[in-house]
């Protein structure tokens, strides 16, 4: 396998294929891929809902709405759509929650590796709420690592994808009560197979030159 292979063959998929349902071995996969994306201080302050039936996808679909609306059939048509959420606030509960799965996990050798790692943690956390005060921004740069992380595994998977930020954050944080569960959306990702009408499939990829973009020191 060729990653740079992968990273120029994935694309955005325009209009995905509704009679496809991706197979559930591959679904496995890429809620592993999701998962085990890395996040700073491994602080995962994220929840994925991913709609699969036709309910939940509808569901997703109604803040496909107003200028919106070339996205709703994306959601409609894929076979899975997976909603990246934000946590609210990251708050002590979440930081111990972690740091138990950590030691569940195996990852201290004693008490002082955990209160290390707590210690650790907490100052990038405390900095991010207190001081720079960005701690929602902050976290959902951590989403977006996920993002990534999906639509590169998804391309290695054979799956396409459509990342999708064009939807009304309020109308799908109330369709999915993201409140009461201390959540907001940040960004939707369809999964499924092309359709015939994909025009995008048969256009070249563009990206400005690796002059313009990379400076080798
Ligand atoms: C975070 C993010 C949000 C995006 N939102 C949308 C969207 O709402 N609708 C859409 O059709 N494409 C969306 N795109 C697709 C981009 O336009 C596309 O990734 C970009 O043009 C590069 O093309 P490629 O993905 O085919 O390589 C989004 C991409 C990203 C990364």
């Amino acid at each position: 396998m060729n990653v740079a292979d992968i990273a120029q063959t994935r694309y955005t998929t325009k209009a995905f294929d509704p009679a496809y349902t991706l197979p559930a071995d591959i679904v496995e996969q890429i809620e592993t891929l999701l998962r085990f994306s890395p996040s700073s201080t491994n602080a995962q302050p994220w929840h994925f809902f991913i709609a699969a039936s036709q309910e939940g996808k509808q569901a997703v679909a109604k803040a496909t709405t107003g200028p919106y609306a070339a996205n709703e059939a994306k959601v409609l048509n894929a076979s899975h759509v997976v909603v990246f959420c934000t946590r609210a606030a990251i708050d002590e509960a979440h930081l111990q929650a972690v740091l138990d799965k950590e030691e569940a996990d195996g990852r201290f050798a004693n008490a002082d590796g955990k209160a290390g790692q707590h210690k650790g943690r907490s100052f990038y956390v405390d900095m991010h709420r207190f001081e720079r005060r960005d701690a929602q921004h902050w976290m959902e740069k951590q989403v977006y690592l996920a993002v990534g992380t999906l639509l590169l595994g998804a391309g290695a998977l054979g799956v396409d994808a459509c990342p999708i930020e064009g939807f009304d954050q309020k109308i799908l944080d109330d369709v999915l009560g993201l409140r009461e569960k201390g959540l907001t959306s940040a960004v939707i990702v369809a999964l499924g197979k092309r359709s015939e009408q994909d025009f995008n499939a048969k256009l070249p990829k563009s990206r400005l030159a690796a002059e313009t973009v990379i400076t080798r020191l």
